[in-house]
């Protein structure tokens, strides 16, 4: 097979990126740029780049699981199938979950189910261990039930106990993720001594240095009466943030989000944490 191409030879993927949403403030994020008499117009996606193979990560509780729950639900409501593989929450527990979300969501959980195919990976050695098992077996399903979108919560729990293997699995994940020409969200954990608002993940940096871009999520605990006057929060108040910390596919906002998480459990990006520290609208 040949291995060096001249420009002209390459077959490009579809050039121009759309916005798959998510359901969450995160569509207005992405952008494209237009060019409209002589001046540069920002176009949000409405999503998250198509065909994008998205990093998420933060410490532990800060609505990872959550927004990826909420990406799949949105797709699924929408028609469009998705890949759920689960490394942590059971299957059982997960179906739970995601009824509840639909409910909070407003949309009929007895419509999307078959649109949620699910990988469960938490009792299976095999899958777990195996990255080329889980491969064929995602393959088969991608094929058979003809996915869109590919979520992985977590990603972390394939290396758990061989990080330095971090780097090659991700790396066969990926690729197969863009084979198959799916939108994927990958959950990544992180490691206590490693910042909060950094992409750095256990594995270190190579979850985000492969992937297509990578978002962070964050909480911060008001402890003090510095912060509290800072934050105008009360101590003991949790400020809650999202950042796209780098996408190679579309231009995105730069900038720190704050986010509540709703009783019901629904990611509400609200407003920049600049104008948040400003004194924007509460
Ligand atoms: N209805 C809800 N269902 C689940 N989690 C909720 C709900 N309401 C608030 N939460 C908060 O969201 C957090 C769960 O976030 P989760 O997505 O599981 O975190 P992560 O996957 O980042 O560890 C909980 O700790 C809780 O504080
Ligand atoms: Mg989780």
């Amino acid at each position: 097979m040949k291995k060096y191409y001249e420009l002209s030879e390459i077959k490009p993927e579809s050039d121009r990126i759309t916005g798959i949403p998510t359901g969450t403030g995160l569509d207005q994020m992405f952008y494209r740029i237009e060019f409209v008499n002589g001046t540069v117009k920002k176009v949000p996606l409405g999503g998250v780049p198509s065909y994008a193979v998205l990093n998420l990560t933060g410490i532990p509780d800060t609505g990872k699981s959550l927004l990826v729950e909420q990406f799949a639900l949105t797709q699924a409501s929408s028609g469009y199938k998705v890949l759920y593989v689960t490394t942590e929450n059971p299957a059982s527990f997960l179906y739970v979950t995601l009824k509840s979300r639909a409910e909070a969501m407003d949309i009929d959980f007895k419509k999307l189910e078959k649109n949620i195919v699910v990988i469960d990976v938490t009792e299976d050695e095999e899958l777990r261990e195996n990255p080329k098992a889980l491969i064929d077996t995602m393959a088969y399903a991608i094929k058979e039930k003809k996915t869109k979108n590919t979520v992985i919560d977590s990603i972390t729990a394939l290396y758990e106990h061989k990080e330095m293997m971090a780097r090659s699995i991700v790396r066969v994940f990926f690729n197969f993720l863009k084979k198959f020409h799916q939108t994927a969200i990958v959950v990544s954990q992180k490691r206590s001594s490693q910042a909060g608002e950094s992409a750095e993940a256990a594995g270190g940096l190579a979850v985000a240095h492969i992937v297509d871009g990578t978002i962070i999520m964050d909480k911060r605990l008001i402890e003090n009466k510095w912060e509290s006057s800072y934050y105008r929060l009360p101590p003991g108040s949790i400020l809650r943030t999202i950042r796209i910390d780098g996408c190679r596919l579309a231009p995105h906002d730069t900038n720190t989000w704050i986010f509540d998480i709703t009783p019901e459990g629904l990611i509400d990006i609200r407003m920049p944490l600049s104008k948040f520290i400003q004194g924007g609208e509460r």
